[in-house]
């Protein structure tokens, strides 16, 4: 009889347990003193939302531990397992704590970062559609401009005389810088829009080829690419620093928008001189980026940016994990290559489709003269042993006659 009351209020007290877990009883009702709430240790982030992503039901694969389920304190016996296994373990970690490995890759000791999701969702979402609208915006502005404005002509006319403009060397460099760059652009372009435009119209297997082809591309020519952009830094530096003649060519809108207005310039005008040093800058920060993604970890361009930047009163992090240092980098990298793409797309226009005689330049090397004394009156003029002009002193519209044509 005695055995069998007993077994009763056992079953008994088990019920009633079992009842009050399933009710949800607050926590501090099994708290012990020695036992820190989650809530406390993590200040203002709720352990219900310090595991909002882990699944919660029984026999799925990434379970919470019971306290955080039920919101109950584990109840591991302290003399057992001497480590802190309260329920502040898992909130610190989903919060991105640092535990310590004994195997030589320390960063293994961060299991969650929760800045990798908000990095990918920056990756999928406003990075792809963004992207693709400066670059399509680029592109059918030039189309409306090539529609309204026309091919820019040589207003004079060919001319029968040729001007040497670019030698071997000059050729080779621009060449060099461009032909990495579009191959760099069209590679990087893949791995953000492939899978969405290439991979539904060439199928699975060709776009894995392309694709891995694609990345061993990317690597390998962005060093001729660096190279280009030394080489460019050496030979057409000096010629694209600021002149008197700047001014008038940036309120002459660079004779875009008229065949009869020709604001001069020296070897190179002021619009050049945006695109080069884009170049060169953009370039370098690209290349930087590029070779930092091309070795995982290997460097932190971000901790010592932002700890400059702080000199001027900002308060960036300057305590940045290693993963955290990727992710900006992939970012940057990414967000400057846009931008460059969307600058060398113009570029691409004037000196192709959008200027008669442009190309000759980077072609043989000789332009026509007449094209020469419209674009780079300054230049020939120096090149000729001439009088140099006067900086242009009209507007957009309205052309001053001191270019000399033959
Ligand atoms: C692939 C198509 C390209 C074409 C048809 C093209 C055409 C040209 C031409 C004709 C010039 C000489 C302009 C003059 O005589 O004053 C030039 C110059 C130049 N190109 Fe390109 N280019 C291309 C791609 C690129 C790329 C991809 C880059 C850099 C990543 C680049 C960077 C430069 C720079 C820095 C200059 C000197 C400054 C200037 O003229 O704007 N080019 N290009």
């Amino acid at each position: 009889m005695n055995t069998i009351s007993m077994l009763l209020k056992s079953m008994l007290f088990m019920g009633i347990i079992a009842g009050l877990l399933v009710l949800d009883l607050p926590t501090n009702l099994f708290q012990t003193s020695n036992q820190v709430s989650a809530q406390d240790s993590l200040g203002s982030s709720s352990p219900a939302n310090s595991t909002a992503m882990a699944p919660s039901k029984p026999g799925s694969s990434v379970r919470p531990p019971a306290s955080q389920k039920w919101g109950v304190n584990a109840t591991v016996p302290s003399n057992i397992i001497p480590q802190d296994s309260s329920t502040t373990v898992w909130g610190k970690i989903r919060l991105g704590a640092r535990g310590s490995v004994s195997i030589p890759n320390k960063d293994a000791g961060l299991l969650v970062q929760s800045g990798g999701e908000t990095w990918r969702q920056y990756r999928m979402g406003p990075l792809v559609s963004y992207s693709g609208w400066i670059i399509l915006a680029v592109i059918v502005l030039l189309t409306v401009f090539y529609f309204v404005r026309g091919r820019m002509k040589i207003s004079a006319g060919p001319s029968k005389n040729k001007v040497e403009r670019f030698k071997l060397l000059d050729r080779i460099t621009h060449w060099m810088t461009a032909i990495p760059f579009c191959v760099l652009a069209l590679t990087g372009l893949n791995l953000i829009y492939g899978r969405d435009l290439l991979l539904p119209i060439i199928g699975p297997e060709a776009f894995t080829a392309v694709t891995v082809a694609g990345k061993y591309m990317h690597n390998f020519m962005g060093f001729a690419f660096i190279i280009g952009i030394v080489l460019m830094i050496i030979l057409w530096a000096r010629h694209n620093l600021l002149d008197k003649y700047d001014l008038g060519w940036i309120k002459a809108a660079g004779g875009m928008l008229s065949d009869k207005v020709h604001p001069p310039a020296k070897k190179f005008n002021f619009g050049q001189k945006i695109i080069f040093w884009l170049v060169v800058l953009v370039g370098a920060s690209l290349s930087y980026s590029g070779i930092s993604l091309m070795f995982p970890f290997e460097f932190s361009p971000f901790q010592g940016t932002f700890a400059f930047i702080n000199n001027f009163g900002s308060n960036l992090p300057t305590n940045l994990e290693p993963i955290h240092e990727m992710q900006l980098t992939q970012s940057w990298h990414a967000i400057l290559s846009v931008a460059m793409i969307a600058v060398i797309i113009a570029h691409i226009y004037i000196g192709s489709v959008g200027m008669e005689g442009a190309i000759d330049a980077m072609w043989d090397g000789e332009v026509d003269e007449n094209w020469a004394r419209e674009h780079h009156a300054a230049w020939v003029a120096e090149l000729k042993g001439e009088p140099e002009p006067k900086p242009y002193k009209g507007t957009f519209k309205s052309p001053e006659s001191h270019v000399a044509h033959e």
